[in-house]
């Protein structure tokens, strides 16, 4: 089976060939690599091959998907977990095969999570770059003893779970809200209202997929009802947060520190190396000047045991595509 990977970055390759040592040696998966986003422009790579292979910022919007259906392509497999960037019906009328890797180490973007929630408040960040230089005064580097404080888990679903299980490791009261509330939460925290979980938390982190419910859930309003001096953490889907909403919040010294690790105009930017560039984007140069802001490139996912698993899946996924077995991680 020919399949053609998008936006290939080189751990992509190396996972995914990876894989021809493995239980996956005879599936006789052909990977076509390709470093550009899938879009209008780049369907037509797609030639030849029966599925795509694509990541959170390609585009699989219904003329793109209709392009990949007249190429000839059957089967779409994400190696990511959130489907946003996917016109689910469209797909379905065009009879193509959707599938995800619904989970790879929740753990992993839950302790990425935790990692930037940590360097924010302990500013490690900074303190590395001043011990390198000799300087050793501690003024500025002021944090705060997270045993006690109260942290708000916004979905709790694999990630927000973990998480839970991190920050009630740290001594901290956690709060959840989840419409879908997951019965193991009880063990790590209290279910509470959304107003009631904003109002309460010191810290405040979102772990919901993004929809058309949780687009801008944080919004002006809901950082107005935020406890005044709140960390907020999106490490989930950047449109999750209303980025102009937050700017003022952080100029007005009511959001006390941000850290992300998704933007909601992330695709014109993340997983590429532009620092011999001029950005063009107003909004990320403006969290950029922020001392109490701290921002990743969506990396949560990125630790060896979360692509190796993603191949792993994806190699299923391909696999019951080709079989017409049943699988559980279909969208469409
Ligand atoms: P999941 O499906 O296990 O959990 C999501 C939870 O959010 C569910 O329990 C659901 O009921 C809940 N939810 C739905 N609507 C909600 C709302 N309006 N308010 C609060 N909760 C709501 O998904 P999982 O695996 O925990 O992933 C969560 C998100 O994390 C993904 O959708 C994806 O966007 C993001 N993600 C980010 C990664 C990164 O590298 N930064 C990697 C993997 C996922």
């Amino acid at each position: 089976m020919h399949v053609t990977v998008y936006s290939t970055q080189p751990y992509d390759r190396r996972f995914l060939e990876a894989m021809r040592e493995t239980r996956f040696a005879d599936a006789g998966i052909q990977w076509h690599f390709q470093e550009a986003a899938l879009n209008a422009e780049t369907v037509a790579l797609a030639h030849g091959s029966q599925a795509v292979c694509v990541f959170v910022n390609d585009s699989l919007d219904e003329a793109v998907l209709a392009g990949l259906h007249a190429a000839g392509v059957e089967a779409v497999v994400l190696r990511c977990a959130g489907y946003n960037n996917v016109d689910l019906e469209a797909a379905r009328r065009l009879g193509l095969f959707v599938a995800r890797v619904p989970a790879y180490s929740p753990e992993a973007v839950a302790e990425h999570a935790m990692a930037l929630i940590m360097t924010l408040n302990r500013k490690t960040h900074r303190a590395y770059n001043r011990v390198r230089e000799g300087n050793f005064a501690l003024d500025g580097l002021l944090g705060e003893t997270l045993f006690g404080k109260t942290a708000g888990v916004v979905g709790t679903g694999r990630i927000g779970l973990a998480m839970a299980r991190l920050l009630h490791g740290f001594g901290c009261r956690v709060l959840g809200f989840d419409p879908y509330p997951s019965p193991d939460f009880a063990a790590w925290g209290e279910s509470a209202a959304l107003d009631d979980l904003l109002a309460a938390s010191d810290i405040v982190t979102l772990h919901c997929p993004l929809t058309d419910a949780t687009h801008h859930l944080i919004d002006g309003d809901a950082l107005a009802r935020m406890k005044p001096g709140a960390m907020l953490v999106n490490t989930s889907r950047g449109a999750l947060i209303d980025t102009p909403a937050v700017i003022e919040a952080l100029k007005a010294r009511r959001l006390g520190a941000l850290a992300i690790d998704v933007y909601e105009q992330e695709s014109e930017l993340f997983f590429r190396d532009h620092s011999a560039e001029i950005i063009d984007d107003d909004l990320f140069a403006r969290l950029t000047s922020f001392p109490n802001v701290l921002m990743t490139g969506h990396q949560g996912f990125f630790t060896a045991e979360a692509l190796d698993e993603i191949a792993q899946v994806t190699c299923e996924n391909l696999l019951a595509f080709r079989d017409g077995s049943p699988c559980a991680n279909r969208l469409a």
